[in-house]
């Protein structure tokens, strides 16, 4: 464990912004962490995978890399099984691992980018499934006073992509390991219909959870670009949830709008779609802009300042607003 000093951040974040930090290391255990959070007494931050941040300025202080990996069993019958997953495994890897040895539950998730670590942080979900139906405990390192906390599932507060560690927790824990309850028999959630649509068109009648995977993979690598080759950071935005008053006087003038009933009465609108209305879908502007599939994702094609990302997304929460009145709030993380 070597703390390095002026690093490119650049291979650790998925924009593949080009931003430094003045100090950086990688941990792989519990033990590691808490060496280097008791001598430390600079600025930090916690990279995952970075899949979910976007960098406008250099970074003064300590990034901690969490690389803390490894997958045990925790208990295990003829239905069920319980795991242990460390917060720096690949998310992608771990839901192959569950593909390979038939454990169902996560095949859904297949192709998000970032670490486990992340998934509760900010519960991930895509094609009708969230992490939080997963998840039953969260193991987090309390940053004041250096002890281990066990979160419940009910005590990580989840919500649509946030959660206690987003909120009023914001800060205090670093996650280390993730435990998922998965199930032996595949309970299949194919309903949303992209999902349907591609099992069809790949000719399967009884999917399989591989084949599920399959489909997921096939509909986000033809909708959603791949960070290896266009830098971007997924979801840039949530879908904004509004009051039915608010659902009402947008359908009253585009009738099409694609909206979600939510439990508490609120609807859910697809921002992608309301960004597209205003104009922004494929828009570039020099080497960054809107994603051509998939309007809720902002691109960097290469050698972009996260200072003009965050621009334009102040572009395009201005141009939403002015046009449908709803307030677009930003997904990812900006530093
Ligand atoms: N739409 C448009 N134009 C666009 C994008 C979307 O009209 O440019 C429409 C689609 O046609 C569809 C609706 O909006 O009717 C919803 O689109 P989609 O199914 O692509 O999903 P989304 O609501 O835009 C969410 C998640 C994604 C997840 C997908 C699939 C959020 C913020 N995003 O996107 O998650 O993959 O559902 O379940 O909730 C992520 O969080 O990084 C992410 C990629």
């Amino acid at each position: 464990m070597e703390i390095q000093e002026n690093i490119s951040l650049k291979p650790y974040n998925t924009f593949g912004l080009d931003v430094f930090t003045s100090k950086f290391v990688e941990v792989s255990n519990v033990e590691e962490l808490q060496e280097i959070l008791m001598n430390n007494n600079d600025p930090l931050l916690i990279l995952g995978g970075g899949s979910n941040i976007l960098f406008t300025q250099n970074f003064n202080g300590l990034v901690i890399k969490n690389n803390i990996t490894g997958i045990t069993v925790l208990e295990e019958s003829n239905k069920e099984i319980v795991l242990k997953v460390g917060a720096g495994e690949v998310w992608h890897h771990f839901v192959l691992y569950c593909i390979d040895n038939n454990y169902a539950g996560v095949e859904n998730l297949s192709l998000i980018p970032g670490n486990v670590g992340a998934a509760p942080m900010q519960n991930i979900g895509a094609y009708g499934v969230e992490v939080k139906d997963l998840i039953t405990q969260v193991e987090a390192f309390d940053m004041r006073d250096y002890s281990i906390k066990i979160f419940t599932s009910l005590e990580c507060e989840f919500d649509y992509r946030s959660s206690v560690f987003k909120t009023s927790e914001k800060g205090n824990y670093i996650i280390t390991s993730v435990i998922f309850r998965l199930n032996k028999e595949a309970k299949l959630n194919i309903s949303y219909g992209a999902i349907e649509d591609e099992l069809e068109a790949m000719k399967i009648s009884s999917p399989s959870i591989k084949d599920v995977s399959n489909a997921v993979i096939n509909i986000r690598s033809s909708k959603l670009p791949d960070p290896k080759k266009i830098g971007n950071s997924g979801s840039f935005f949530k879908n904004p949830i509004v009051p039915t008053l608010v659902k009402d006087k947008i359908l009253a003038e585009y009738p099409e709008t694609p909206n979600y009933p939510q439990l508490d009465g609120s609807f859910k609108i697809a921002a992608g779609w309301l960004i597209e209305k205003c104009g922004w879908k494929g828009k570039r502007i020099n080497n960054y802009g809107v994603h051509e599939n998939q309007a809720l994702v902002l691109v960097n094609y290469g050698g972009a300042k996260g200072i003009d990302i965050l621009r334009l997304s102040e572009e395009i929460i201005k141009s939403v607003k002015d046009m449908f009145g709803v307030d677009l709030e930003r997904e990812v993380n900006i530093i």
